[in-house]
């Protein structure tokens, strides 16, 4: 298709305009006719569609318009295979948007998907399923998948798509949170959840009617009793920026009443009025009569309650069985290297690493610099020391820091031969220090700059 759209066109359909593809599928051969039905959900002449016209009609997948037949869903191939059925996408002009609209496979749902652990499962749960688009991720690493939805019509377009993707064997069910999975237990359990924090919940899709962030909130609260021993939730979610409250206490706190070990990461953050804008674009409400006043009771009710913005983010617990959980909330704004599953159980291990390890273990172990870290140095022209030495990851996360001279001489250093000990000691002489503390190595540790030998 995309060959077929050409870059220009499939780029200006990234931002949602219609009129480069619609010229690129003006001679209307059989793809172009396709392309124009299924993904741009115009009207297309009943003499250019080669389709089983009245079954589609009579099953409700296609509707007559005159002479024309437009789709009434939406149908993408979706980038690593299969097929993804939601609903037609709204765009401006279009009439307002069904209360039970599924949405299609958008930017979260790869970032959800490219975040998701790798390792093979016994028993997932795709919990919010939607359009089935993490089912698609799923299919190939776990045994058996329970998929969850509070819309009937997001059930039916998930099978849909499962169907057309060749996958067999998803159990549907529907209810909401964890209502139709109560006493189950899961070795991973993902959730693109209505996340949405508006002052009504209009549309399932994104909202659950929850007040504030609560509905993330009960997620993590709720989601250990459905883990097996060693399981992972990964979901995605936005948290609230209150005033006089650290965000990374709220996500924080959430975490640490579960018994999980938790990561938390914010990769955005708007202000109300961008938050506000984006969402009623995203149901294409810009324009319409409704636009000023919704816009207004969406920044009064954020006011009232003292939100000064809205965090979107990841956040990972793993059923690890610790009695001593650790919980790292932070901010990456950088491009990632995905996708992040691959090397998940690597950051997660890490930071419990670096949280576990007392200084006389660290003193004992000889560490290694992890693969792809980087020394830059920073300084006036001319002169003899830098004014920073930064350490930069090139793979995984990508995370950069500012170093001492003791940390970079370690980086110069640990190539897992000797431990910790001799190697400050050996530093501290040539810096005229004794006794130099193992300690600023731990958050080094935690973000993966270096490791133990017994990590990978
Ligand atoms: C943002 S969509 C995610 C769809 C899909 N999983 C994806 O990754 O693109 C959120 C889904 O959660 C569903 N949902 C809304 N309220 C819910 C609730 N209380 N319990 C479970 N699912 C709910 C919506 O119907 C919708 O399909």
């Amino acid at each position: 298709m995309r060959e077929r759209l050409g870059d220009v066109a499939a780029g200006a359909l990234a931002r949602e305009e219609l009129v480069p593809a619609l010229r690129a599928t003006r001679d209307l051969d059989p793809l172009a006719a396709l392309i124009r039905l299924w993904w741009l959900g115009v009207p297309v002449s009943t003499a250019a569609a080669d389709l089983p016209l009245s079954e589609l009609v009579q099953c409700g997948l296609l509707v007559k318009v005159g002479d024309a037949v437009q789709a009434s869903v939406h149908l993408q191939p979706w980038e690593t295979g299969g097929y993804v059925v939601s609903d037609r996408k709204v765009r401006p002009g279009d009439p307002a948007v069904r209360r039970d609209h599924v949405v299609g496979a958008g930017g979260a749902s790869a970032n959800l998907a490219q975040l998701v652990t790798r390792q093979p499962v016994e028993r997932a749960l795709d919990l919010g399923t939607g359009c089935g688009v993490q089912v698609l991720h799923l299919a190939d690493r776990a045994d058996h998948i329970v998929a969850t939805d509070v819309n009937r019509r997001a059930l039916d377009l998930a099978q849909l798509s499962w169907g057309l993707s060749g996958i067999e064997g998803v159990e549907v069910r529907k209810g909401s949170m964890f209502d139709p999975v109560e006493g189950e237990r899961f070795d991973l359990v993902v959730s693109n959840p209505p996340f949405v924090i508006s002052p009504h919940a209009r549309l399932t899709y994104r909202e659950a009617g929850y007040q504030a962030d609560d509905f993330c909130r009960e997620l993590v609260r709720l989601a250990p009793a459905h883990l097996n021993p060693g399981g992972h939730c990964q979901l995605l979610a936005n948290w609230l920026h209150v005033k006089g409250e650290d965000w990374q206490d709220r996500v924080g706190g959430w975490l640490a009443e579960t018994g999980c070990d938790g990561w938390a990461v914010q990769r955005d953050v708007q202000d109300p009025a961008e938050y506000v804008e984006l969402w009623l674009k995203d149901a294409a409400e810009q324009g319409t009569p409704a636009y000023r006043e919704r816009y207004d009771e969406w920044l009064a009710w954020f006011e009232a309650q003292n939100v000064t913005g809205v965090g979107f983010g990841w956040i990972t617990m793993h059923a690890s069985g610790t009695l001593d959980p650790v919980v790292r909330v932070e901010e990456l704004s950088q491009q990632v290297e995905l996708p992040v599953g691959d090397y998940l159980a690597d950051v997660l291990d890490s930071i419990t690493t670096a949280h576990r390890l007392t200084d006389d273990d660290l003193l004992a172990t000889a560490l290694h610099l992890s693969k792809g870290v980087l020394e830059e140095r920073v300084g006036v022209p001319g002169a003899e020391d830098p004014t920073h030495i930064i350490l930069r990851q090139t793979r995984g996360l990508r995370r950069s820091t500012t170093v001492g001279t003791v940390e970079a001489a370690l980086a110069g250093v640990c190539d897992g031969q000797l431990p910790l000990a001799p190697l400050l000691a050996a530093i501290g002489d040539i810096l005229g220090e004794q006794h130099l503390a193992p300690t600023p190595l731990r958050p080094l540790i935690a973000e993966g700059y270096f490791h133990l030998p017994t990590q990978t």
